[in-house]
């Protein structure tokens, strides 16, 4: 990834020193990309001094390293070679925390710094990604032209970058981003789990190809069908992939965070925890030998799938975009949601025909379900999700993030609620108090519950 955006910098015609680490495994990393970049002007080290030296003054340096502990150590080398008024920028997936602490203690040095969550992978960052930076805005103003012209462009030509707050924003977006990704890419793989028994791989690419040239267009759903028809000899080459999902800690973290400001993110959740299920093959495939399936006949309505995948699909935007609404104002981030949105149409992995109209959308109004067109939407396919929901449990077909897209529905649509069980539990055993229906809000009561009044 830091190879190719460097590529994408230099192609932009920015002068441009690269530095990496001399280590026995990663001693042609240096000397092979300058040979692949000849073209342009950069400079390659692998002492850092020399690298440094080799800037110009206010210097703005982008690291691309793992999230953790080699962001701390690369800065703490760096710090000392450095002068008053230069920039660090953090383009990996840091947790946002970590940036708000590396913000103050770099400031306290002297020394700017910018979380800056890059999406769009290895490509993106070659032609375009998506760029979601965090920081102060005069650091910002300095390599604003840089990330401009490397950023993705969105159908307006506008580029898909921008300061969206301070300290740790860009990367609280970047982690939002990539929980929004978890549960798209889940409601994917459970459509293909209800297709399979009835369709034939090619079929299901044919559905999402047609899927993809209307509303429902979206990278994702684009790179899911060409996978499906991706061969290995005869054979396809996902029969041979294991069904075990990596995760490398964002998704968990969208959870953590949501769970921090008591927010829901049923859908993140259960697309976080479908990949921990899947991780436990052995332990599946011993329970898997002792169960007997229902043999159902039942097959999926492709036209009802489409309406039940667009319906999870907008309350999995809703629920991503409340995260996003609560942190910007627990932390007085001033995000602009509708400019996250437009930042999300192109370079990224969620780049989509939807994330285009909630570009549109969120300039009048955040709250998704208070847009007569989606809110009537989310309505009426609320109807095929119950049906494909129905046919799943028919079929034995684990839906996480479908069936929590549902559930999550009927929850924030029902007026009452069973909440009144819970805090007389919590009243019974601990005295925590509850409220009454028949009394002020701001009324607290706790009750003898074994008496009868
Ligand atoms: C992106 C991706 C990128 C990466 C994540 C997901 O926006 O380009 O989200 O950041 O794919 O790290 O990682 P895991 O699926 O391994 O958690």
């Amino acid at each position: 990834m830091g190879r190719s955006l460097a590529k994408n910098i230099a192609s932009k015609g920015f002068p441009l020193s690269v530095y990496n680490r001399l280590t026995e495994a990663e001693q042609h990393v240096v000397p092979k990309f300058l040979k692949e970049t000849a073209d342009y002007h950069i400079q390659g080290f692998t002492d850092m001094e020399a690298f440094v030296q080799s800037m110009e003054v206010p210097r703005k340096i982008l690291l691309m390293v793992n999230a953790g502990a080699a962001v701390d150590a690369v800065i703490s080398q760096l710090v000392p070679l450095l002068d008053k008024a230069d920039l660090i920028i953090d383009g990996g997936n840091s947790h946002y925390q970590d940036t708000q602490g590396r913000t103050k203690a770099l400031d306290a040095k002297g020394i700017h710094f910018l979380g800056v969550g890059v999406s769009g992978g290895e490509q993106g960052a070659l032609k375009g990604p998506s760029m979601m930076a965090g920081g102060a805005t005069d650091a910002y103003a300095s390599v604003q032209p840089i990330f401009e012209a490397i950023a993705a462009k969105d159908k307006n030509n506008r580029p898909c970058v921008a300061l969206l707050g301070s300290d740790g924003c860009g990367h609280f977006v970047k982690t939002i981003h990539n929980g929004i990704e978890y549960a798209e890419m889940q409601l994917l793989a459970e459509c293909f789990s209800l297709l399979a028994p009835s369709h034939a791989y090619h079929e299901i690419a044919a559905i999402f190809n047609e899927w993809n040239e209307g509303e429902l267009a979206s990278y994702l759903l684009e790179i899911t069908a060409i996978i499906l028809t991706k061969k290995e000899g005869s054979d396809y080459l996902l029969d041979k992939v294991l069904d075990q999902a990596g995760s490398k800690g964002t998704g968990s973290w969208s959870s953590q965070l949501a769970f921090q400001l008591g927010v829901p993110a049923s859908m993140i959740n259960a697309a976080v925890t479908a990949r921990y299920v899947s991780v436990l093959k052995e332990k599946r495939t011993q329970l898997a030998a002792t169960i007997t399936r229902d043999n159902s006949e039942v097959v999926v309505d492709v036209q009802k799938l489409k309406e039940a995948y667009r319906f999870a699909r907008l309350i999995n935007h809703y629920q991503g975009f409340e995260i996003i609404k609560a942190a910007s104002e627990a932390n007085q981030w001033n995000v602009d949601i509708s400019e996250t949105a437009q930042i999300w149409t192109q370079g990224c992995i969620i780049k989509s025909r939807l994330m285009e109209s909630l570009t549109e959308l969120f300039k009048q109004e955040t709250d998704l379900f208070k847009h007569p067109t989606i809110i009537s939407e989310v309505k009426n396919s609320a109807k095929s999700a119950k049906i494909i929901l129905n046919n799943a449990f028919s079929l034995d077909i684990a839906t996480p993030c479908m069936s929590n897209s549902f559930q999550y529905w009927l929850s924030i649509t029902s007026e009452k609620s069973s909440a009144h069980i819970i805090q007389a539990q919590r009243d019974y055993f601990g005295a925590h108090t509850y409220q009454r229906i028949d009394k002020p809000h701001t009324e607290f009561f706790t009750t003898n519950w074994n008496i009868n009044g």
